[in-house]
C-alpha cells in the first residue's frame, strides 16, 4: 500500500477500534500525521494519563510505552515495533543502582525517564529533559543522586546551586558523541544560525548554545524565533520536521551523526499491523514494578506541575 492508503486505513481502524496514537517528536512525518498527540517525553506522559481511550499505541521507544502503562494500568498499551528501545534506558541495572545508593546514603534518587520500569521502581522520582530543573528544585531533599545521564544532570545542577548532586556515568550514545568540533564546523558553515541543543549533549556543546531544551521546547523556540537560520543539536528528524513546519526558515543538523536508529525503527507499516492486531507488542509489567515505578512518575507529575 502507498503511504496515503496506509494512513487512511490507520485512521479508519483508529475510529473503529477507539484507539489513541501517541507519537514522540522524533518519529517520521507519516507517523506524526496519523497521531492524536505529538510531544516530548513529559508531554506524552501527561497525555497518556488524561487520554480517555482504552487502547494506546505509543510510537517511540519502549520506556515511553511503559510510562503509558504505568500511568494507565487499566488501558491496553502497545509498542508498534518491539525492537524500539533506548540504549540509555538499559545502561544501569537494579543491582548496580543499589550499590550506588549505598555509596550515597541520604541522597534522593532522581531517574531520567529514559530508564526501565524495573529501575524506576527503586528510585524516588522521575524527571524528563523538560521537567528536570523544576522537579529537582521542588524536591524537599537537598542531596540528589541523578541517574543515568550526567550531561542532563550537570545541566540541571548548574541551575540549582542550592542543591548538591552526584552523578553516574551513563548517557545517550548519540547526543553525548557530539563535541566542540561539531559546533565549530556547523558554526563555520552557518555563521548567522542560532544553536539550539538538547541537554543530553555534553557541556562543550551546551555552553555555546543559544537555547537548551527538550525536543518540543527546541521546536517551539525555532518556530517562535525571529531568527531565520538554526543549527539543531538533537536527533536529525527534528531538522526535517522544522523545515516542513517553517519553509521560510533554514535548519541545519549539528552533525549528520546525530541520528537515533531506535527512534527510526518504527515504520508506518508497523503502526498499521499493530492497530490491525497482527503486530506490535502489548506492554505487560509485574504488579511490583507497576506500583514502584508509577509512584516515581506520579511524583514527577506532581512536582512538575
Ligand atoms: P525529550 O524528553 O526531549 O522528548 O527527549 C527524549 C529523548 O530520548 C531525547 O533523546
Ligand atoms: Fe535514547 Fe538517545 Fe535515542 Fe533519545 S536519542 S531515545 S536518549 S538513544
Amino acid at each position: 500500500m502507498k503511504v496515503q492508503e496506509l494512513q487512511a486505513e490507520i485512521l479508519r481502524l483508529k475510529q473503529e477500534k477507539d484507539v489513541c496514537i501517541l507519537a514522540h517528536a522524533y518519529q517520521s512525518e507519516p507517523i506524526l500525521e496519523v497521531a492524536d498527540y505529538v510531544g516530548d517525553s513529559y508531554g506524552l506522559s501527561v497525555q497518556a494519563e488524561k487520554d480517555p481511550h482504552q487502547t494506546i499505541l505509543m510510537c517511540g521507544v519502549r520506556f515511553m510505552a511503559e510510562t503509558c502503562k504505568l500511568l494507565s494500568p487499566q488501558k491496553r498499551v502497545f509498542l508498534p515495533n518491539p525492537l524500539a528501545g533506548c540504549p540509555m534506558a538499559e545502561q544501569l541495572e537494579v543491582a548496580e543502582l543499589e550499590k550506588l545508593k549505598q555509596q550515597y546514603p541520604g541522597y534522593a534518587v532522581a531517574a531520567y525517564i529514559n530508564t526501565t520500569s524495573a529501575l524506576k521502581a527503586h528510585c524516588d522520582v522521575c524527571v524528563t529533559s523538560s521537567s528536570a530543573v523544576q522537579v529537582c528544585k521542588a524536591m524537599p531533599e537537598e542531596n540528589i543522586l541523578f541517574i543515568p545521564d550526567p550531561n542532563l544532570g550537570r545541566y540541571v545542577a548548574q541551575q540549582l546551586p542550592e542543591k548538591h548532586f552526584a552523578f553516574w556515568h551513563g548517557g545517550c550514545p548519540h547526543h553525548a558523541a557530539m563535541g566542540r568540533e561539531d559546533v565549530d564546523r556547523a558554526k563555520a558553515l552557518h555563521p548567522a544560525a542560532l544553536l539550539l541543543v538538547h541537554p543530553e549533549c555534553g557541556p562543550e556543546v551546551v555552553a555555546p548554545a543559544d537555547f537548551v531544551g527538550s525536543t518540543t521546547a527546541i521546536m517551539d523556540f525555532a518556530k517562535q524565533s525571529e531568527a531565520e537560520e538554526f543549527i539543531i543539536g538533537t536527533e536529525i528528524s527534528i531538522v526535517e520536521h522544522l523545515q516542513y513546519a517553517c519553509p521560510e526558515k533554514r535548519f541545519y543538523p549539528l552533525s549528520s551523526r546525530l541520528t537515533c536508529p531506535d527512534m527510526r525503527i518504527t515504520t508506518l507499516e508497523d503502526v498499521y499491523r499493530c492497530i490491525q492486531g497482527t503486530g506490535g507488542e502489548e506492554i505487560q509489567l509485574s504488579d511490583d514494578v507497576m506500583s514502584g515505578a508509577s509512584r516515581c512518575i506520579r511524583r514527577m507529575i506532581e512536582l512538575g506541575n
